[in-house]
């Protein structure tokens, strides 16, 4: 099984950013322990600051990636482009969130993708890529 995990705008700065409400991890080392944790899935990781370029890497994985997690930072909330993307493809995909959205301002609780996604996993800190993770194996 091969999962793509897409993050969107400012979670290049994890580990730097607002630490309060996203932790003091930055990313890759994360992800880095998530492909030791889960060594019989090829794991691979994408990020990019630009809605075009995100959409992009879904229209070139999404009919061949068994799965995408997907954390489109704040597009969740503003992206009827990634929203089509995500239907226009064939791949599943979880929209995930390190923080808990609903606990916070009432614009973040809205999001464009997650009728189009099989399921939604916010809160947890990194620990929701992990539960993503999990969701695709049966
Ligand atoms: C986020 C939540 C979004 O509202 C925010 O814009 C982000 C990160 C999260 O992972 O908690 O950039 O997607």
């Amino acid at each position: 099984m091969n999962l793509h995990v897409i993050n969107g705008p400012n979670l290049n700065l994890l580990g730097k950013r607002e630490k309060s409400i996203y932790g003091d991890e930055s990313f890759e080392p994360f992800f880095a322990s998530l492909q030791k944790l889960f060594p019989e899935i090829q794991l691979e990781y994408f990020q990019s600051n630009s809605e075009g370029e995100i959409i992009d890497k879904i229209h070139e994985i999404g009919f061949e990636s068994d799965g995408i997690i997907l954390n489109a930072g704040a597009y969740t909330h503003t992206s009827l482009a990634i929203a089509d993307a995500i239907a226009a493809v064939t791949t599943p995909v979880v929209e995930v969130h390190i923080s808990n959205v609903h606990a916070r301002e009432p614009i973040r609780h809205h999001s464009y993708l997650a009728k189009n996604c099989v399921g939604v996993i916010a809160g947890f800190g990194l620990n929701s890529y992990r539960l993503a993770i999990q969701s695709f194996i049966r």
